[in-house]
């Protein structure tokens, strides 16, 4: 069997614990795994490389992807599908190995599985917004990057009060990711795209936590709306000092943490075996206690949003 991976849109950590996984996997029983170089872009230029398992065994806690990802729409091209089909005969590859998030699952998938190419998706995004699974390898990485961050800014935050902080995280236009972070961390608040607060009220109880605790560590989602609006009327409208920080792509290409690490060999490992047993195309899902099954395909709803309990809990409405 030869397999080829390719990563498609923004990289998760794991994904390189994932390919070590697999390659090392495939090595052990004679099959065969390139890479595409810059997604689905590169594979359609014949961009191939074999994967050395030194180097994927040495990255593999690393955040980024050892293969390089692209968010070229280039399946959309009209002579997509007899490139794809001319580069894979061409290279004898007998299937894809497909890393994405929503946008791979919504887009991309379905044309694979409508061209009839054998692919499996392992969704992988920080985002953890992917409709019809539990996890997303990657999002759990991206929440220990934010609770270091978190911890730094609530030492500093105690040891001079009088002020509101906002972390900022990343997470697409969800706020999945923030309110993660937000109820682990123990945040006062958490500002998600999916919930607005009205800004005299966010004004007011921003006043009364800072009062009471000396200060006040808000989880920011980057989709708010209106930061810089927020940003410049809060202090206006209650006196205090914001300090805003964002964790920008740092969090992101974060090291995997130890759950992605193992979840993504666990990934791995499905994906190979249902190759095996003769799998065509497939989703490989996180049912309860991160167990992954394959599933032909994602309901075509957008995941719901936040659970609306775990807000009002966090931030006590
Ligand atoms: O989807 C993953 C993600 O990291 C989002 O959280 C973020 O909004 C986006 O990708 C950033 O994308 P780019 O790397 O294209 O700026």
């Amino acid at each position: 069997m030869k397999t080829c991976i390719v990563i498609s849109g923004g990289d998760a950590p794991g994904i390189n614990a994932a390919i070590d996984g697999y390659v090392r996997l495939a090595a052990r029983n004679g099959d065969r795994v390139l890479g595409a170089q810059g997604g689905f872009a590169g594979l359609l230029d014949n961009q191939l490389v074999e994967i050395d398992p030194a180097l994927s065994s040495l990255l593999a806690g690393r955040g980024g992807s050892i293969l390089q990802s692209s968010r070229a729409p280039a399946l959309q091209q009209p002579d997509a599908r007899e490139r794809l089909a001319r580069v894979m005969a061409g290279r004898g590859i007998d299937n894809l190995l497909v890393f994405g998030g929503d946008g791979t699952l919504r887009h991309v998938y379905p044309r694979l599985g409508a061209w009839g190419l054998p692919c499996i998706v392992l969704p992988a995004t920080i985002d953890n917004d992917v409709a019809g699974t539990g996890y997303t390898l990657g999002h759990d990485s991206a929440c220990n990057f934010a609770s270091h961050a978190l911890a730094g800014i609530r030492a500093t935050a105690g040891a001079l009060p009088g002020r509101v902080f906002m972390l900022e995280t990343l997470g697409a236009p969800t706020g999945h990711l923030a309110l993660a972070i937000a109820y682990a961390g123990g945040a006062h608040l958490a500002l998600l795209p999916e919930y607005p607060l009205e800004l005299d009220w966010l004004a007011a109880r921003l006043r009364r936590i800072v009062e009471r605790d000396g200060y006040a560590l808000v989880v920011l989602s980057e989709a708010y709306p209106g930061i810089k609006v927020l940003l410049e009327e809060i202090p206006q409208r209650t006196g205090i000092r914001i300090r805003h920080s964002a964790l920008g792509h740092a969090q992101r290409g974060a090291d995997a943490s130890h759950k992605d690490r193992r979840l993504a060999r666990d990934m791995s490992r499905a994906a190979w075996r249902a190759f095996k047993d003769g799998l065509r195309q497939g989703v490989l899902v996180a049912r309860e206690g991160a167990h992954f099954v394959h599933e032909g395909s994602l309901p075509s709803l957008s995941k719901p949003p936040p659970d609306r309990d775990l807000v009002e809990f966090v931030n006590q409405l």
